[in-house]
């Protein structure tokens, strides 16, 4: 149900779709839409995120790279699910890799370094939908490959979270219905808790 305002418009509407077109955002609309990413809570001013962009003429020998890595990752991968990827990767108008600069030894735990990641991405989901756009967010085992990573420049310290697909939404995008609130809320009234949606 809509809100009372745009931007709670916008963050009760946004879903995900795989089914993208051209344009993906580009300039300063682009910018601005990952620099939602920099108003995620980041515990310590970590400044986790690292985004690379990948669009346009480069997208094949992006594709080539990821399918390179998924070989690597599965050596018994099916031809037919490396020719999909590879096609998806070479068609999707824009992949945003969810660069994540991890340090294990701060005095701030990885997984809230994560979280500050993901945190981010999700900004950038919201922002994606807000100016018009759709985004995917997807990942692979081949995501850990190091060589991959190290082609894609990223330092030993800096993994990915995944990867978002990015474009302008073909048609509608379907509604995924989503669940009541209320089996996922409980009032904490001095006894614990139970789940509506643990029963
Ligand atoms: C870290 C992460 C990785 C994901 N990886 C995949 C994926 O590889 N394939 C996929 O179909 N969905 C993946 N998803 C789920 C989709 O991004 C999406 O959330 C899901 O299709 C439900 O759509 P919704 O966002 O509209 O609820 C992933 C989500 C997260 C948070």
């Amino acid at each position: 149900m809509p809100g009372k305002n745009k931007a709670m418009e916008v963050l009760l509407s946004r879903t995900s779709t795989d089914r993208l077109d051209a344009p993906a955002p580009k300039g300063s609309v682009l910018m601005q839409i990952l620099s939602t990413s920099l108003r995620a809570p980041d515990h310590g001013r970590m400044r986790p995120w690292r985004f690379i962009t990948v669009a346009g003429k480069h997208r094949a020998a992006f594709a080539e790279l990821l399918v390179a890595a998924m070989r690597r990752t599965d050596p018994e991968v099916k031809s037919a699910k490396l020719e999909k990827k590879r096609a998806r990767y070479a068609e999707v108008p824009m992949t945003i890799i969810l660069g994540m600069d991890l340090h294990p030894n701060a005095k701030i735990p990885v997984d809230e370094q994560v979280m500050a990641v993901a945190a981010g991405a999700m900004n950038v989901l919201n922002a994606l939908h807000a100016e018009g756009f759709g985004g995917m967010w997807v990942s692979g085992a081949f995501q850990n490959d190091e060589i991959f990573r190290e082609k894609l420049g990223l330092t030993r310290h800096q993994k990915i979270a995944g990867f978002l697909q990015v474009g302008t939404v073909e048609g509608r995008a379907s509604e995924t219905k989503r669940p009541d609130i209320d089996l996922y809320h409980a009032r904490w009234k001095g006894d614990p808790v139970a789940f509506g949606a643990d029963k």
